[in-house]
């Protein structure tokens, strides 16, 4: 299905030679070299819908760029199967690469001794994008990502905030469907991070693109995905709603409110605990699994009550986060 993502019991391992230590270690690993395995993703299976934006998330090594790689074609899987916008990514790698547009923070694409322009002119030519269309699009880029003052410098020579940015927009000049985007707003600086996080709305709401993400900031996280698919050593461990995952890890939030009559009796809505009650001040929290989220809670409390102030704390995403890689095991698929 044009601009779908569909990962089956995806599965890669590499083989990796462990070095003894030592000048007589180093000779024995030449003579008897000890072979181990490293199973970097194991069984993955998620979806991405036409048109959706889905953060793929987890510690260090989790497998998220291993994933990435075979969804680009970079890498052959081990065992199971992928399919980007109906291609075979690893198998049909032109295909795929007409489809995708993809962006390695890490690692620019771009070509190291020319000026930017002159890259996305190569690329225009390689992708046979017409002239019109070409210049359309790069200062629909420029307006947003704000390109113009530095895309005639060498990209050895950008910093590394423009470099990822030009590097976005060269991932986008083919008008593929789909997107992956692997750490895009490393190193960018609060305000250029704010931009490209507009960018990438802009280019799922407005232009209908899939997009695949990993970062490591969960500010990001909170403003662009509606799901996400949490892997850890390799595995996938939930894959959910913000909501769904906050309501089962991050089931510490508190609603404060003012009541206007301080004599109410207080007895809260279902799955609401009262916590304190001093006066016209109370607290509530969450009661037990089936709790609700902070804003159903806060409509709840609203709806029942006559109050005249009311606030809301809430466990941030980072400690929901940790939470749910404690404590999702390998397994425990689902929010
Ligand atoms: N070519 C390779 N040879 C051997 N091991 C590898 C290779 N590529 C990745 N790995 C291992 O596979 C695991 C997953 O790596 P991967 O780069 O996918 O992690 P990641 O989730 O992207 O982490 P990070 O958040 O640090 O970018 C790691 O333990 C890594 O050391
Ligand atoms: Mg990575």
């Amino acid at each position: 299905m044009i601009g779908s993502i569909e990962v089956r019991s995806l599965s890669r391992s590499f083989h990796t030679t462990v070095r003894r230590p030592g000048f007589t270690g180093a000779l024995r690993s030449l003579v008897n070299p000890e072979r181990a395995v490293k199973h970097a993703v194991s069984d993955i299976s998620f979806d991405v819908a036409p048109g959706e934006l889905l953060a793929l998330l987890g510690p260090n090594g989790a497998g998220k760029s291993t994933t990435i790689k075979m969804l680009t074609g970079i890498l052959t899987p081990t065992s199971g199967e992928a399919r980007v916008a109906g291609v075979v990514p690893y198998e049909d790698r032109e295909r795929n690469a007409r489809n995708i547009g993809a962006v390695f923070g890490q690692r620019t694409q771009l070509w190291w001794d020319l000026p930017v322009r002159e890259s996305f002119a190569i690329l225009r030519d390689i992708y046979e994008v017409p002239m019109a269309e070409h210049a359309t699009r790069l200062k629909e880029f420029d307006d947003i990502l704000e390109l113009s003052s530095f895309w005639d410098t060498r990209v050895r020579h950008l910093s590394l905030g423009q470099r990822v940015r030009c590097d976005l927009a060269a991932a986008l000049l083919h008008d593929p469907p789909v997107v992956f985007l692997d750490e895009p707003t490393i190193g960018m600086d609060v305000v250029v991070k704010e931009q490209v996080r507009e960018f990438l709305r802009h280019q799922v709401e407005q232009r209908g693109r899939t997009v695949l993400l990993t970062t490591h900031d969960m500010t990001e996280v909170e403003r662009l995905a509606e799901r996400v698919v949490l892997v850890n050593h390799g595995r996938l461990v939930l894959d959910g709603t913000l909501d769904e995952i906050r309501r089962k890890y991050g089931s510490t939030w508190q609603v404060r409110a003012t009541l206007a009559d301080a004599h109410t009796e207080v007895v809260p809505p279902p799955g609401i605990a009262l916590l304190r009650q001093e006066g016209p001040q109370v607290v509530f929290g969450p009661d037990g699994p089936d709790a609700p989220t902070v804003h159903q809670a806060l409509k709840a409390v609203i709806e029942r009550y006559e109050v005249t102030g009311i606030a809301i704390d809430e466990a941030d995403l980072e400690d929901v986060m940790r939470a749910a890689y404690v404590h999702a095991g390998p397994g425990a698929k689902g929010a």
